[in-house]
C-alpha cells in the first residue's frame, strides 16, 4: 500500500507500525530505505528476511536532526571523532553516512555482527518527519536498507519499491529521489577517514569540511567490514551492461546495423544506428543529474525487455565517482 508521506496522518500510522515492529519503506534524499526500529533486533531480521540479504551484511541507522538526533548519535555510537563531528556539522541532514565505533549492545542486529553502526541523518522532509514521529514514540532510529532485493537496482520511486516487494509492504511516498544514488560512505572508526562508497558528496568536499587526507579502502592494511554496497557485483539490472567508449559504441552499433535489436544505450554522446529497434536515452553531461536517474533509467531499460545495455563510460574527475562506481559494479554482474 502506497500512502503520501505529505499526509500526518500516513506519517503517524507508519510511526505506529514501526513501533510495533513492522517494517515500512520510506523515502530519502538518495534512494528509498526499507525501515525498521534500529533497536528491535527482531523487527530488523525481518528486514534481512524480505530483501534475501546475509545477516552478516550490516545497516545503516538513520536519525533525526536536532536534539533528538544528538540523543540518538549518543545511544547507538560511542563519542565520535573529531574529524567525524566535523562531517556532521558540514553534511547532515544530508547524503553522508558515518561509520562509528558502536555503544555495546544496540542495534546489534542491524549491525550486522561489527563492532561498529553505520549512522546517517537523511534530508528528505518526510524522512524527517517519520523519524520525528519515531522518536516521539520512543524509536530512536530506523534501519533502512535501500528497499530492493540483495543485489538489485535501488529504487527511486514509491513505485519500484512496490515493484520489489508487493502490495503488502507499506510504502511511504515522498515523490523521486533527488539525488538518486545511494549516501557516500565514510568509515571514522579506525582514527583517520576512509572512504568506502562514493556518492553525491565528493572527495575534494570532506577532505575540506574535516581537514584530513580521506583514505581508500584498498589503502587500509585491516580487512574491510562486510559491506555489501562494496562488493564487485551489485546493482544489477536483468539485462547484461557493458560500459565502453563513445566510439567503440558506436562500432558496435554500426557492426549490428539494421539488425541491431534488444539493445538499449545510454550515452552522452549523439551515436546513431540505422536500426529502429533500439531504446537510445541521452545520459545528462552533468554528473549530479546523471546520477539522479541512473536507477530509474536501468529499470526502465529492464521493463522494456532489451537483453543488453550499453553504456557510454562516464568521465574520470571526482564529481563522476559515484556514478561510475555504480556502473562499474551493474557492468560486474
Ligand atoms: O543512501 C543510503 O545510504 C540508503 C538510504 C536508504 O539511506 N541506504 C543504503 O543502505 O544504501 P544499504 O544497506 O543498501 O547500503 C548500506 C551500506 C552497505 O554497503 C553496508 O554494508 C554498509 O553501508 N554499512 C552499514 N553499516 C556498516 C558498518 N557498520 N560497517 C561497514 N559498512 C557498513
Ligand atoms: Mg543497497
Amino acid at each position: 500500500m502506497i500512502l503520501d508521506g505529505h499526509s500526518g496522518e500516513a506519517i503517524e500510522e507508519a510511526a505506529r507500525r514501526l513501533r510495533a515492529g513492522e517494517l515500512v519503506a520510506f523515502p530519502t534524499e538518495t534512494v528509498y530505505g526499507l525501515g525498521a526500529d534500529a533497536a528491535n533486533d527482531a523487527a530488523v531480521v525481518g528486514i534481512f528476511a524480505a530483501k534475501g540479504r546475509p545477516a552478516d551484511h550490516p545497516l545503516i541507522v538513520h536519525v533525526c536532526s536536532g536534539a533528538k538526533g544528538d540523543e540518538a548519535l549518543s545511544r547507538f555510537a560511542l563519542p565520535l571523532p573529531e574529524f567525524a563531528m566535523k562531517l556532521v556539522h558540514a553534511f547532515w541532514p544530508g547524503p553522508l553516512t558515518l561509520i562509528a565505533p558502536r555503544q555495546i549492545g544496540v542495534a546489534t542486529a542491524a549491525a550486522g555482527g561489527q563492532d561498529t553502526i553505520g549512522l546517517r541523518c537523511p534530508s528528505h522532509p518526510v524522512a524527517q518527519a517519520l523519524l520525528r514521529a519515531c522518536a516521539e514514540r520512543g524509536v530512536a532510529g530506523l534501519a533502512g536498507p535501500s528497499a530492493n532485493r540483495f543485489g538489485r537496482v535501488s529504487p527511486t520511486t514509491a513505485s519500484h519499491v512496490q515493484g520489489e516487494f508487493g502490495d503488502e509492504l507499506l510504502i511511504i511516498d515522498g515523490g523521486p529521489c533527488e539525488v538518486g544514488i545511494e549516501s557516500t560512505i565514510v568509515d571514522c572508526s579506525r582514527g583517520v577517514p576512509v572512504l568506502l562508497r562514493p556518492g553525491l558528496i565528493t572527495r575534494a568536499q570532506i577532505e575540506a569540511a574535516c581537514g584530513e587526507k580521506l583514505r581508500d579502502r584498498h589503502d587500509l592494511s585491516k580487512p574491510d567490514p562486510r559491506a555489501s554496497g562494496t562488493l564487485e557485483a551489485h546493482y544489477a539490472p536483468s539485462a547484461k551492461v557493458r560500459l565502453m567508449d563513445a566510439k567503440a559504441l558506436q562500432t558496435g552499433l554500426d557492426l549490428l546495423g539494421a539488425e541491431a535489436k534488444n539493445i538499449a544505450v545510454w550515452s552522452r554522446a549523439e551515436v546513431k544506428s540505422r536500426s529502429s529497434h533500439l531504446v537510445l536515452r541521452r545520459m545528462p553531461d552533468d554528473a549530479a543529474a546523471a546520477a539522479q536517474v541512473l536507477f530509474a533509467t536501468l529499470r526502465d531499460f529492464d521493463t522494456q525487455g532489451v537483453k543488453l545495455i550499453w553504456i557510454e563510460t562516464p568521465p574520470d574527475g571526482h564529481d563522476w565517482e559515484g556514478v561510475r562506481d555504480r556502473l562499474q559494479r551493474a557492468a560486474a554482474s
